[in-house]
């Protein structure tokens, strides 16, 4: 007889009578007075095996069990009593009469419970991650992954795309984090550095004639780590000639919509399209989750003239903004503790207060409005600020007045937290595609930064750029979900001159272009098709998927915050020969 004839999750009453070879984990093991209870596990399920002493020396040795050993059980499948059948157990109408039993090996106690409803610490669990993985909840996590990279394969290569693999041992590819660098043995003095992602080299292909280009990969982001970021990420990387935008979000959102389909037979409506400038102007954010009804309203038009200075100084800045938040209902709902923790949560977004009107009586303008500020608000613009957000008798309105970028920012934030607090968000998914991004992003010193990366095209090309680059739209788009940037692409730049221009704008001068990306700007030399892609973050689609927390819940072995690994501890120190051979010198006890 085989080592093992079936998983134990696959059992069933067809197969009543069978004689199976089992092999797996003791989930548990109950011992009724004369008769030894079994649940065995593997990666399919559980199932109940059962030793009495007339099973022979298999009852003597299924005493000596204990939970996560490792056993080989052959035995007969039989139907269970029916008052025993237990329909929470997927194998629960059947067990297997156990003959013989193998103990193929002990385990020691475990350092924590694998039961899903046991709350362990993340550092435990990170630890000993082999023995999370086999909660059932994390093995669907992972295996749910690992059918989302299938499809994406699949789906991508029946569509003419080629998968390449590219280097990790390379130069750097700017995507707006720090570097992990690998020292060169061979050239003192002289790093690779791990890709921020293949952006150079799918261009790279394009020029090549590859003509479509995808790639599952992994990209390295030196950056602070939060739930849904890592230090190491997997990108669905993809590239195409001879495209507009229109053609890669089309691609794209049919590969979205594939996923979905087959993973968990959800049918997503065509995403809708939205501005950057309309995001931020009604969701204070480039990543909307449009199941949250709350908006935000500007009110920088009524708030000019007011004798609070508060909100005239921003409402009069060409880069301030003044705008509310409407929370339905929120004069109960909102306690006076819980809006003071409100302006201290959105303190750490910069904002430097935040004042509110609870409307008691929306038809009594001068007495039914409470609030810290309304004495400042003539009658006329009371009437306006409640027009204009639809408020009603209670009703609690928010503000924020500020430098554009901290209002969106803090009303941004305070618009997700109230709308998971008072539970807002409408159940399912909403996907939408953000366009017409701003090429640039303006720092506090002035200059200029791309907000996407420097390859990627501004909308109206040279002219548009030498004319007002702080102006320019870019050809970018990003695809969000439920709140999560997921994917974001552009169609690049493939004229010499035109990307020379966007690294001078950035302040990368002819010099470092040429010793940075002089290999791009040459390639760019000998026919470079007009292309453009995307990826997606193929982490924070799975975690999405299968309604996890943080990515570490669909990554085998993910860095804590601190981006170590508490498993191998990675990172780790290295011997002083390894550091001479690499020519490097610690600079000091760290
Ligand atoms: P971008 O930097 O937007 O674009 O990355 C694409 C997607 O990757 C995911 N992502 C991450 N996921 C987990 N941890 C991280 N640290 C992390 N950083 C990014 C996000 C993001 O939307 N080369 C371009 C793509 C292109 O232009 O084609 C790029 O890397 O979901
Ligand atoms: P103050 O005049 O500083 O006492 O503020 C009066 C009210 O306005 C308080 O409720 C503050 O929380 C609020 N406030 C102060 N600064 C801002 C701001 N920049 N944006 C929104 N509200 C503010």
């Amino acid at each position: 007889m085989a080592m093992r004839t079936h998983y134990c999750g696959v059992l069933s009453p067809a197969m009543v009578g069978e004689e199976v070879a089992l092999c797996g984990w003791v989930d548990s093991r109950r011992d009724h007075g004369g008769v030894i209870f079994v649940d065995l596990r593997d990666r399919e399920g559980v199932v109940q095996v059962v030793f009495d002493p007339d099973c022979g020396a298999a009852f003597e040795l299924a005493d000596r069990v204990r939970a996560e050993y490792v056993l080989r059980v052959v035995g007969r499948v039989r139907r269970r009593p029916p008052e025993t059948v237990n329909p929470a157990m997927a194998t629960g109408e059947v067990e297997v009469y156990a003959d013989h039993l193998e103990i193929l090996n002990a385990a020691e106690p475990l350092p924590f419970q694998l039961d899903e409803h046991v709350r362990v610490g993340e550092e435990v669990r990170l630890r000993h991650r082999y023995l999370d993985l086999r909660r059932p909840r994390m093995q669907h996590n992972l295996r749910q992954r690992a059918r989302l990279a299938h499809l994406t394969r699949q789906y991508l290569a029946e569509r003419g795309f080629i998968e390449v693999e590219t280097p990790t041992l390379t130069r750097a590819t700017p995507e707006g984090a720090r570097d992990y660098l690998v020292p060169s043995r061979t050239h003192p003095g002289r790093f690779f550095a791990l890709p921020q992602s293949p952006q150079l080299f799918k261009q790279l292909l394009m020029v090549a004639g590859l003509d479509r280009y995808y790639q599952i990969v992994k990209c390295y982001r030196d950056e602070d780590l939060r739930a849904d970021r890592q230090p190491e990420f997997t990108q669905i990387d993809l590239e195409m000639s001879f495209v507009d935008e229109g053609d890669v979000m089309e691609l794209v959102e049919g590969l979205l919509r594939h996923l979905f389909r087959e993973l968990l037979a959800v049918e997503l409506a065509p995403f809708p399209r939205l501005s950057y400038a309309e995001a931020m102007a009604r969701f204070g954010s480039d990543k909307p989750d449009l199941r949250n009804p709350l908006e935000l309203v500007e009110i920088a038009d009524l708030v000019r003239d007011v004798d609070f200075k508060v909100f005239a100084g921003p409402a009069r800045d060409p880069r301030g903004r003044v705008a509310a938040l409407r929370v339905p209902g929120g004069n109960e709902r909102l306690s006076r503790r819980q809006i003071d923790a409100l302006t201290e949560f959105v303190a750490e977004y910069g904002a430097k207060g935040l004042a509110y009107i609870k409307v008691n009586d929306a038809s009594d303008l001068e007495e039914g409005l409470q609030s810290p500020i309304v004495k400042f608000l003539p009658l006329p613009v009371r009437r306006a600020i409640l027009e204009r957000t639809g408020a009603e008798s209670g009703d609690l309105l928010f503000f924020g007045a500020d430098r554009a970028r901290v209002v969106n920012d803090a009303l941004g934030a305070l618009r997700d937290r109230l709308g998971r607090e008072l539970g807002l968000l409408r159940e399912g998914w909403a996907p939408l595609w953000v366009v017409d991004f701003p090429l640039f992003e303006e720092g506090d010193d002035g200059r200029l930064e791309p907000l996407h990366h420097p390859f990627t095209q501004p909308a109206g090309g040279l002219e548009a750029l030498r004319a007002e680059p702080a102006k320019v739209l870019s050809r970018a788009y990003d695809v969000v979900l439920n709140g999560v940037e997921i994917g974001g692409g552009s169609i690049r730049i493939h004229s010499p001159a035109l990307q020379r221009a966007v690294f001078e704008l950035i302040g990368i001068g002819p010099e470092e272009a040429q010793e940075k990306f002089g290999f791009l700007l040459e390639a760019f030399k000998y026919g470079a098709p007009p292309h453009g892609g995307l990826a997606l973050g193929l982490d924070r689609l799975a975690m999405l998927m299968v309604g996890a927390g943080s990515i570490r819940e669909v990554i085998a072995f993910p860095k804590t915050q601190s981006a170590t690994c508490p498993l191998t501890e990675a990172p780790g120190p290295v011997s002083p020969e390894q550091l001479r051979e690499l020519h490097i010198r610690l600079s000091g006890a760290p």
